[in-house]
């Protein structure tokens, strides 16, 4: 018989209406950065706000080019500004928003992809807490304690103490 191990990753389910105060600014930044996605490829505009643990919000939206692959996701648009701009402040939480093709803000929340998921886990490994990662849909919103939440498995050779 194999060995078989399972990973089981923790989420939280809630409504909008149970953000608290600072969160709801946070989702507000968060759409609003929607509108300046430049997405005239996929027309998938992503919106993506971060809570510095200075109290800073930090905005980002995904960037796309003619030449696909040299486009930029939302998520690390925010991430690498936020480290560019204050590289050792901590991020204590990123909320990630997304209005689809109609223009609409997405009924379930949309999952960070691969590439933004090791940026994420490495960001949370330079840092002592955890990132607070809230997925944001207008019919229900999917928390995620921790980027090691995301990427089980990951590959974080440089950090081997952790
Ligand atoms: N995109 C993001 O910005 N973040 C995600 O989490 C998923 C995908 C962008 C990349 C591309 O510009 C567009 O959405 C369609 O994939």
């Amino acid at each position: 018989m194999p060995n078989i191990i399972e990973h089981t990753i923790r989420t939280t389910q809630i409504k909008e209406s149970e953000l608290d105060e600072s969160e709801r600014l946070l989702l507000q930044s968060a759409k609003e950065a929607t509108d300046r996605s430049y997405a005239p490829y996929s027309n998938f505009r992503v919106g993506v706000a971060l809570l510095m643990s200075n109290g800073e919000i930090i905005t980002g939206s995904n960037q796309e080019n003619c030449a696909y692959p040299s486009g930029l996701c939302a998520e690390r648009t925010a991430l690498f500004y936020a480290k560019s701009k204050y590289p050792d402040c901590a991020i204590d939480t990123i909320i990630i928003t997304a209005r689809d093709t109609n223009g609409e803000f997405t009924p379930t929340p949309i999952s960070p992809c691969g590439s933004c998921r090791q940026v994420m886990l490495e960001t949370e490994m330079r840092q002592s807490k955890n990132i607070k990662i809230i997925l944001y849909g207008t019919e229900y919103i999917t928390i995620i304690h921790s980027a090691k939440d995301l990427l089980p498995l990951s590959f974080d050779n440089l950090f081997p103490e952790k």
